[in-house]
């Protein structure tokens, strides 16, 4: 197989990325009923743009492992439902307070605190809501199983020993200046970060008949493309710019936060994250059936300006 050119993969990621958008989209409530004002900043939020990373690699992992049709679809768009939500609630005043978010005013911003919340919650319980209706759209036992066994998994790495469990440490690490650990800070990044990624590749490969050794590997893979994610975001809190990343800068410094940038400086931050993705993409292609856009995907991941 010839490895996939560079101008290639940036058309690619453009109609892929509006493929997720589409996907999405198509899931979202209807803007009806007397819960309308909820369900407006519920879909304000989760269409304002963004990379959809989540549904992206959970698709592509499904692709690698001989996946195809549309069971997967509930479950991308319940992925970046999560991630959404997550996002509206670390926006909130009483955790990051921060204004701006994909270019655009947050949603507590246009629609108030107390909506955003509910926005946030009503994201969280619509993606599983979403995610269900898999169900109807499997045909086999053994289908009806595998999506028995994705729900376990996004349930979990969304919850108290996934995501919600490492944003908990994270707030409790704010202004902690000298206690802060290389360990505290790897369990906060594998938990409020690599979980959902986790959970999006492992979902992908589930779906598509992996079996368990091949989704522990892609566990382990995206623990590695989740913390190199989280130290590339840390660091462009430090050097990007607003116009560029769409939302403020100086947001980490702002809340007392100690990041890997902090703790080991720009340099080394960076030989991290391209030492994790390296290691993720020896995972990849360890696998005989190999995703070459996946992999340039994890490569390219590396060097996002945002
Ligand atoms: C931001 O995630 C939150 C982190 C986990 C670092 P993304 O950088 O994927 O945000 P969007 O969805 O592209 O805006
Ligand atoms: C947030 O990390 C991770 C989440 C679970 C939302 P950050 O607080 O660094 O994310 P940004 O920089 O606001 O996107
Ligand atoms: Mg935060
Ligand atoms: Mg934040
Ligand atoms: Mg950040």
């Amino acid at each position: 197989m010839k490895m996939v050119s560079w101008m290639n993969f940036e058309e690619e990621l453009k109609k892929k990325t509006v493929h997720m958008e589409e996907v999405l989209e198509a899931f979202l409530p209807k803007e009806e009923g007397l819960q309308k004002t909820v369900i407006e900043a519920m879909n304000y939020s989760a269409m304002a743009g963004g990379k959809r990373l989540r549904p992206l690699l959970m698709e592509e992992t499904y692709k690698m492992f001989g996946g195809s049709g549309e069971l997967i679809e509930p479950f991308m768009a319940a992925i970046e439902m999560i991630h959404n939500y997550s996002l509206v609630h670390d926006d909130l005043p009483a955790m990051d307070n921060d204004e701006y978010r994909r270019g655009k005013k947050t949603t507590h911003v246009v629609y108030g605190e107390g909506m955003a919340v509910l926005a946030g919650d009503g994201l969280l319980n619509f993606a599983f809501e979403t995610a269900c209706l898999a169900f109807e759209r499997a045909k086999t036992y053994e289908e009806y199983r595998k999506v028995a066994q994705a729900l376990s998994v996004l349930s979990k790495k969304a919850g108290i020993y996934g995501m919600i469990g490492g944003q908990c440490a994270d707030i409790e690490a704010e202004d902690m200046q000298t206690d802060l650990t290389e360990e505290l800070i790897l369990f906060i990044h594998e938990h409020k970060t690599a979980a959902l990624i986790q959970s999006a590749m492992m979902i992908g490969a589930i779906l598509a008949g992996a079996d368990k050794e091949q989704v522990a590997a892609i566990e382990k893979c995206a623990y590695n493309i989740g913390i190199a994610f989280q130290i590339q975001d840390d660091i462009l809190d430090v050097t990007s710019s607003m116009e560029v990343l769409g939302k403020p800068i100086g947001s980490d410094e702002k809340n007392n936060k100690i990041t890997y940038v902090t703790i080991h400086g720009l340099e080394k931050s960076k030989e991290k994250t391209a030492s994790l993705s390296n290691e993720a993409n020896s995972i990849l292609a360890s696998f005989p059936t190999r995703n070459l856009f996946l992999e340039e995907l994890v490569e390219q991941l590396i060097y996002r300006q945002k």
